[in-house]
């Protein structure tokens, strides 16, 4: 048949479609297909992988989602050691190393490339015959983490090349970004779910690149800028060349490069920058500065920690000074204190700052901080403006010193500190007002129970009056209650109770997360509950079998056997299942991670079994972390074989040098 389907040629035009529609979205800005007919062909790639795990590649667009599956990161060691740069922050001190550049290179002409300096985390890159081979973190500059799977899913890293002309194993340097937009949403994010910010854009980056979870860090939305190609065959004797090249072959290299002839062009480029960073998408710190040719960088040469043909020019964090008139206390829903500091209105980078974080105690105490003092207000990289000084000159001679409360400001309750932890905080969890509407508007929360008719202004109304005082109340309340809270309310009453009902069919894993336990996020939440399926199992758990789950420590075990000695609690949750709430998992099987002994490989099933069905080994298969395919390929890593196997199979397996186990070994592998 000549026009019959070619599976692995559509396999490989569907990649290069794609990965060609995630350069132009995410490395030029500029998509030419919509997000709906970019979807339908991912899917059919998904597919046509499932389906032909043969023709599957490991850098296939398909894997820019991630996998849920746990890797911890391995160790390697670099090729190059990775170095920093040398740091000033004058004119002075650029104008120096020009001249030593000069010197080094007996006034031979050179030029130098300008660059922005970016804020983000440190990432290497080694390609083999254009294809990404694996992402190495700075580590201590000798040794690194490898992140490739996680750095897979950063779309603005070409996972194949473009053209023809790169060389067939080289390594390339940037830095992993997160954009301000996205890291801002992050934060107001953990902030709803009262999970700690992150500081500052560089942190949210560095963090998300070392999560266990390849899937996590896809939703995460990180960006990558290249700025140095190292090599035997590099494609010019010109880092400024080079780096244009990688352009081509799909990489993302700054337009705000320039090639400066003299220091005059380079103390405008930097007084340019200095100002003009403030439009940019994403963090910068600085200036680097470059000696453009790769002979003469060489010349040149290394001290022991930086090279001679570079530096890094820092800008000057932006600072105000203003005075602290006082200090609030806030309570969260988890009953952690949080002191803010309240300032005289100040102009800071384009926004007028009233308020700063002040953390903790050991902060305030840190800072020796006293009302009524001249602080440096700063705004660097962080979001959330912080005081970094004070004046003490400036004293105020009958100032008294900031005392971090030591009752909750709401209810009055003793603070307490765990062993540990920074954050004082409010035991009271029943009884303190912002604590128990906090709750409630975290169980109402989308990701939560999902009741949508329902916000914190409403929740107040009903709390202040008396109508609830948990989220169990939430499901004593009438058409009649609720409408009394409004003229002619009765069609928003009855909206309400409705999403109220419907919330009942929310599966038992985000009810788990509903409930608000100390440091049981949506993902432990889901963890726990595949380890625990229903309530009452969770209950009885104790903190060894807490701990014996992948990715719960200590600390949220402890949370998690408090939570469940309560009896107040105990009750709370008899209640809600008294209601309908759901209090046990009926997610399908596959959800349910029992082990990782099987650590993703492709699991092939043939014959017939005495202990188990087909398809019960198939949900086993996905239960111990592997992947049930249909057909034997390299790609496969093992063959359950049963009785009465195809001999066709039995011996492309044996050709291909698959691992052939029988029904009893596999059983005593996943342990059953
Ligand atoms: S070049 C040997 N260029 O700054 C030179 N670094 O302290 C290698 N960085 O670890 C670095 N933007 O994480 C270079 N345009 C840029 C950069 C840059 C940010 C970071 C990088 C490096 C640190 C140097």
């Amino acid at each position: 048949m000549e026009n019959s389907f070619n599976p692995q040629e559509r396999i490989a035009y569907l990649s290069r479609t794609l990965e060609e529609h995630n350069h132009n979205y995410y490395v030029l800005n500029s998509p030419t297909i919509g997000d709906r007919e970019f979807d339908m062909l991912m899917q059919e790639l998904q597919q046509l992988e499932e389906q032909y795990p043969e023709y599957a590649q490991p850098n296939s667009p398909t894997q820019r989602v991630g996998s849920d599956i746990n890797h911890a990161f391995v160790q390697v060691a670099h090729t190059y050691p990775m170095l920093s740069l040398g740091n000033t922050y004058s004119i002075e001190e650029v104008a120096a190393f020009y001249e030593r550049v000069k010197q080094g290179l007996g006034d031979a002409p050179f030029d130098i490339v300008g660059e922005l300096k970016f804020d983000g985390t440190s990432i290497s890159l080694t390609y083999k015959n254009g294809q990404l081979l694996r992402a190495v973190t700075r580590g201590d500059g000798t040794m690194g983490d490898d992140v490739t799977r996680n750095t897979r899913t950063i779309r603005s890293i070409p996972l194949v090349l473009k053209g023809n002309d790169y060389p067939d194993f080289f390594e390339i340097r940037g830095e992993v970004l997160m954009p301000w937009a996205t890291f801002e949403r992050l934060n107001e994010e953990r902030e709803r779910q009262e999970e700690p910010l992150f500081a500052n854009p560089r942190n949210a980056a560095a963090g998300t690149l070392k999560l266990q979870n390849p899937s996590t860090v896809a939703a995460r939305g990180l960006d990558a800028y290249l700025y140095y190609m190292l090599g035997e065959n590099l494609p010019t004797d010109n880092h400024y060349d080079n780096l244009q090249k990688a352009r081509e072959w799909g990489f993302k290299v700054s337009d705000t490069m320039r090639v400066l002839h003299s220091i005059e062009e380079i103390k405008e480029f930097i007084d340019y920058w200095d100002v003009e960073r403030r439009n940019l998408p994403v963090a910068t710190d600085g200036i680097v500065l470059k000696v453009a040719s790769i002979e003469q960088q060489e010349e040149l040469g290394y001290t022991a920690k930086s090279p001679r043909w570079a530096i890094a020019y820092k800008f000057q964090a932006e600072e105000a000074i203003t005075r602290l008139n006082s200090v609030s206390f806030q309570v969260g829903r988890t009953g952690t204190v949080t002191p803010v500091a309240n300032l005289d209105p100040v102009q800071l980078s384009g926004t007028v700052v009233r308020r700063a974080s002040l953390h903790n105690a050991d902060i305030i105490r840190s800072l020796d901080l006293h009302i009524g003092d001249m602080v440096h207000v700063e705004k660097g990289g962080e979001i959330i403006p912080k005081i970094t000084a004070v004046d003490t000159d400036q004293r105020p001679a009958d100032s008294t010193p900031v005392e971090f409360v030591r009752n909750c400001p709401e209810c009055g309750t003793p603070l307490v500190r765990e062993e540990g932890e920074a954050a004082w905080f409010c035991p009271n969890s029943n009884h303190c007002a912002p604590q128990i509407k906090g709750r409630i508007e975290h169980y109402i929360a989308r990701k939560a129970m999902d009741i949508d008719s329902l916000g914190p202004e409403t929740i107040a109304q009903f709390f202040e009056r008396g109508m609830i005082n948990n989220v169990a109340d939430l499901y004593t309340l009438t058409v009649d209650d609720v409408a009394t809270l409004k003229q002619q309310g009765r069609k928003w009453a009855q909206n309400i109770i409705n999403s109220i009902a419907r919330s009942c069919d929310v599966p038992y894993h985000r009810v788990l997360f509903a409930l608000g336990i100390r440091f049981v996020g949506e993902t432990v939440a889901k963890r726990l509950a595949s380890a625990f399926p229903s309530m009452e199992q969770l209950r009885d758990a104790t903190i060894e079998q807490l701990t014996a789950v992948p990715e719960i420590g200590e600390r949220i075990a402890q949370s998690v056997v408090e939570y469940m000695n309560d009896l107040d609690n105990l009750l709370l949750i008899e209640r809600l299942a008294q209601y309908g709430v759901q209090m046990k998992a009926v997610d399908t099987p596959e959800t349910q991670l029992r082990s990782n002994v099987l650590d993703s490989a492709a699991v092939v099933i043939s014959g017939t079994f005495e202990h188990h069905s087909r398809d019960e080994y198939k949900t086993l298969i996905e239960q111990h972390g592997g992947r049930n395919v249909s057909s034997v390929s390299s790609a496969t890593q093992y063959l359950l074989a049963g009785a009465n196997m195809g001999p066709a199979k039995l011996e492309k397996a044996t050709r291909l040098g698959i691992k052939i186990i029988s029904e009893t070994e596999f059983l005593q592998m996943i342990d059953e």
